[in-house]
């Protein structure tokens, strides 16, 4: 909401598609103490963030009050805990009288709730879109409110807006102040949905094709959350492969493509019981680094053929990411000529792997060979 906010793309946890209702402090301090245990801290991640039903309405003055039993020392005390460890509290709301969940929301008590969140020492807040009209002006009215609401209280508060993308808020959220912006439906724990809802790990992904352009620092496009670690473990809501999950191959996929597509960062799983596998998958820094480049680009679609979609992601310093996926259910192999594939102007020498399984081929070609669903990501750096 405040200049020199999100310069990169935000990255945290969220409680959601794991725990649903069944959070409370003691979880979210667990939460905020593995983060740090586990290296995530020291790799980026700094938001620890309470999605719907953690509230328990409003008191005698209106004022929100979060459910007394799962949070009985208060939001404050929550943020003190995180902000002591170097972390930061992010809260969840919904413009309209009630969130997805059934539980108060912020319509019309919008400098009310922003005031108290601010109170509380809340750094971001992620505001839903449920039980609110499908009209465009409506929606940006409300985000604006809620945008000027949270500017006003003079606090640095992250506003991350949650409306799906059926309005199209790559084109509105920005003015309305948000950092960030959902452009699908909720992303399941599932490579490929085979449905018309359109939220495995693929559609979600293709959605974010045409709106690249719309990204950059300070906004966001946001292809909602990692699921990276759920292994199928998750909440009722992220589910979606029958309790299966991804493999590691594509999950490994999931957050190489996050990353080169400038996504929010932000894990779902329960962070007391990553595996060595997930944890050395998140905390990957070269793909981090991709992610938070300072340039702030969007990857772009620079070659589709037979099952091999290559993305291509300009970095600051005149480098670029290149990231070969096979989207097929069969091996790949072939070759892309930096010239007339990659479309580089043909000045990138130098090419490293930091991501995948082989050793790269020099020179003007680069030789691929991909399991289904496996992807290798390279940097490219001029001569
Ligand atoms: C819909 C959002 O898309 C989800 O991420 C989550 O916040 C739920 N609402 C909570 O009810």
């Amino acid at each position: 909401a405040k200049e020199g906010l999100c310069t990169t793309p935000p990255m945290g946890w969220n409680s959601w598609n794991f725990f649903e209702g069944r959070i409370s402090d003691t979880i979210l301090r667990q939460m905020g103490d593995a983060m740090v245990a586990n290296g995530m801290k020291a790799a980026g991640y700094e938001y620890i963030i309470i999605d719907d039903l953690w509230t328990g309405g409003r008191d005698a003055q209106n004022n929100l009050v979060p459910d007394a039993v799962r949070f009985p020392h208060g939001m404050k005390a929550l943020a003190d805990y995180l902000h002591a460890r170097g972390l930061k509290l992010g809260i969840y709301s919904d413009a309209a009288m009630l969130t997805c969940g059934g539980v108060t929301g912020s319509y019309n008590f919008e400098e009310q709730d922003a005031a108290t969140f601010a109170s509380w020492g809340i750094d971001y807040l992620k505001y839903d879109y449920c039980n609110a009209p499908q009209d465009v002006s409506i929606a940006f009215a409300r985000y604006k409110k809620m945008g000027d609401a949270l500017k006003a209280t003079g606090r640095p508060i992250v506003y991350a807006i949650c409306e799906w993308g059926q309005l199209k808020p790559w084109l509105w959220a920005r003015a309305a102040g948000g950092n960030l912006w959902r452009t699908t439906w909720d992303l399941r724990d599932v490579w490929q949905s085979h449905n018309d809802k359109l939220t495995g790990i693929l559609e979600v992904f293709d959605q974010e094709e045409h709106i690249a352009q719309y990204a950059g620092p300070g906004g966001w496009n946001d292809p909602d959350m990692l699921m990276v670690g759920l292994n199928g473990k998750g909440s009722s809501s992220s589910a979606g492969n029958n309790g299966v999950g991804c493999t590691p191959t594509e999950y490994a996929a999931h957050f190489a493509l996050w990353c080169m597509l400038a996504a929010p960062l932000v894990v779902n799983s329960d962070l007391r019981q990553l595996s060595a596998q997930s944890l050395q998958l998140l905390n990957n820094k070269d793909l981090i680094a991709i992610d938070q480049d300072t340039l702030g680009r969007q990857a772009v679609t620079v070659f589709k053929q037979n099952g091999i979609q290559v993305l291509k992601k300009e970095l600051a310093g005149g480098r670029m990411a290149i990231c070969v996926l096979n989207r097929s259910d069969s091996l790949q192999s072939g070759q892309l000529s930096l010239g007339r594939d990659l479309a580089s102007s043909g000045t990138f020498a130098r090419c490293h792997l930091i991501f995948g399984q082989k050793n790269i081929t020099a020179g003007r070609m680069l030789a691929y060979k991909l399991a289904p669903h496996a992807c290798e990501v390279y940097v490219f750096t001029q001569p």
